[in-house]
């Protein structure tokens, strides 16, 4: 009679645990799950499409172009991102993984953002920059002066922003512990979303001018 109960437990707890899952990029089950749309090559494994292995070739796994520096001066900030996020390199799908080449011209910045879904381990190549995080409750500032070679790890969610402070480029690359990371830039999110945020908010939140908030609404 008792015996029916703990297996409903565990088919709840498991139930959780894969409803939990989902909410991160799920394990594999199998070695790879490369991406796919076309679903006449495919298999269906652990909740997506996976190109039929038999198709699965190395170009799958492989991304070329990372040597090449970022244009820094596509926008006003003097910085440049190459994320390699599994629409890039289709073979990360399910993997929990993707890296980045960051470009910083003199003085450039990569402003304060938010990965919802990956810690970011950063290792600069060339230069100094000036990074750092804020912890959420209390708004607690980490912050660290990196130069070549060192390694920094923004955890989840947090803000967090890299700032070159050197007279020459700097470079780093990252790893992010997602296959699609997500990206909250927290000035173009709130003073420039589509439709705009009502600047009676904005006022008040940020405890500014009106004019201040047009201003900065009109820079997005
Ligand atoms: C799937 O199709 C969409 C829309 O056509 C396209 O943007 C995307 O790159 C495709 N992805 C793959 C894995 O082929
Ligand atoms: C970088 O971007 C700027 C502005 O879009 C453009 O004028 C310039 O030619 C680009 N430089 C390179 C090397 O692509």
């Amino acid at each position: 009679m008792m015996k029916g109960v703990p297996y409903l437990v565990a088919v709840a707890i498991l139930a959780l645990a894969f409803s939990l899952a989902s909410a991160y990029d799920p394990s594999p089950l199998q070695d790879f799950c490369v991406a796919i749309n076309n679903t006449d090559s495919a298999v269906f494994v652990n909740g997506k499409f996976c190109k039929d292995p038999i198709y699965v070739t190395a170009n799958d796994f492989f991304f070329s172009g990372l040597n090449i520096p970022g244009n820094t001066t596509v926008n006003k900030l003097g910085s440049s991102v190459n994320l390699v996020k599994v629409d890039k390199l289709l073979g990360l799908n399910t993997l929990g993984i993707s890296l980045a080449r960051l470009d910083f011209a003199p003085y450039g910045l990569n402003p304060p953002h938010i990965h919802p879904r990956g810690t970011e381990l950063l290792v600069v190549m060339e230069g100094t920059l000036l990074v750092g995080f804020v912890t959420s409750n209390p708004n607690k500032l980490f912050t660290k002066i990196l130069n070549k070679g060192d390694v920094f790890v923004f955890p989840i969610g947090l803000i967090h922003f890299q700032f070159n402070i050197g007279q020459t480029n700097a470079v780093a690359f990252a790893g992010l512990s997602s296959q699609n990371p997500g990206l909250i830039t927290i000035a173009s999110t709130v003073f420039g979303s589509n439709p705009p945020i009502n600047p009676n908010v904005l006022t008040k939140a940020f405890q500014l001018d009106k004019n201040v908030v047009d201003y900065l609404q009109k820079q997005f």
